[in-house]
């Protein structure tokens, strides 16, 4: 249905309501390099706008989810090169996709590839993941919002910790630290993402953009401001059919069967 494009660094696929993004770059161990992060952007901008699809799922390899931003691609560039292109910048077009995005991580998910499962919705991991934030070995620091993004999923303590020392964190100290939501067998990542994603993809698409939102707003402003934005979003839902429809056929002991999927 048209979203299986010609990329050179990423698959896409689509399962029913679910689309599937696929680093692909095995040589750099799922880098993320310019092209790579065009390819990213394009996949998930057009899944996000077809009305066919109501989650997304970003994955990597068995090996890596991925290691980095490529720090080939970097290291000769000068700071004025990289204020004028403005590195980096060109993930917060992922960032705006409203579409819920899984991140199913297996392997190595370092720095700008920690980063980047952090701007996903919902983090699932192999056992065999391991995250960090290793910038501090190369000179530099996290540069695609790790700082922030750990700092909100951890707290300032392990977030330090990361960010200062370089170290890499294990499944079980993601799903400790509140990285990750669950973690699964490495040979049951894909199958836990698809079925988490296929589960978010049944509901009523309104009411799941509202969710998003209105979680997402936790990060972004005062409780009074946030808890007065998910109040209007609740009455705003009660202008959709699925709002009736979910209710009627919860009295009627029923399956809902929403309009807006
Ligand atoms: N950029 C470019 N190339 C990378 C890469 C990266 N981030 N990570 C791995 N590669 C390349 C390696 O250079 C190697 O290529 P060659 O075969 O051509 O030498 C290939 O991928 C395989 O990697 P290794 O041989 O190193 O594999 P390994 O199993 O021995 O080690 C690893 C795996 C521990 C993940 C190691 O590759 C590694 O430390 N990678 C770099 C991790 C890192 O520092 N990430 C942060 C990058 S900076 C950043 O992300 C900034 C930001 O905030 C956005």
């Amino acid at each position: 249905n048209g979203h299986e494009n010609a990329y050179e660094n990423i698959l896409v696929e689509t399962r029913e309501r679910v689309g599937i993004i696929t680093l692909n770059r095995p040589r750099a161990l799922n880098a993320l390099d310019a092209a790579t992060l065009r390819e990213v952007v394009s996949a998930s901008t057009a899944l996000d706008a077809d009305p066919g699809i109501g989650a997304i799922v970003l994955t990597g390899s068995e090996k890596a989810f991925a290691a980095g931003a490529d720090i080939k691609e970097m290291a000769g560039r000068s700071a004025p090169e990289m204020y004028l292109a403005d590195w980096f910048a060109g993930w917060d077009a992922f960032t705006r996709v409203r579409t819920p995005v899984v991140a199913a991580v297996s392997g190595y998910a370092l720095g700008g590839g920690c980063e980047l499962a952090m701007m996903c919705d919902l983090l699932i991991a192999a056992d065999t993941a391991r995250f960090g934030q290793p910038e501090i070995n190369l000179g530099v620091i996290p540069g695609m919002g790790g700082s922030q993004r750990l700092a909100r999923a951890v707290g300032k303590a392990k977030a330090m910790d990361m960010v200062l020392t370089g170290r890499h964190i294990d499944a079980v100290e993601a799903e400790r630290a509140g990285l990750v939501s669950r973690v699964v067998p490495a040979a049951d990542l894909l199958q836990e993402a698809l079925d988490v994603a296929g589960t978010i993809a049944a509901k009523s698409l309104p009411s799941v953009l509202a969710a998003k939102e209105a979680v997402d707003t936790a990060f972004e402003t005062t409780l009074a401001q946030g808890v007065h934005l998910e109040r209007r979003l609740f009455h705003a839902l009660f202008a959709t059919e699925d709002q009736k429809e979910g209710m009627a056929a919860f009295t009627q002991k029923r399956e809902p069967r929403f309009t807006h999927r």
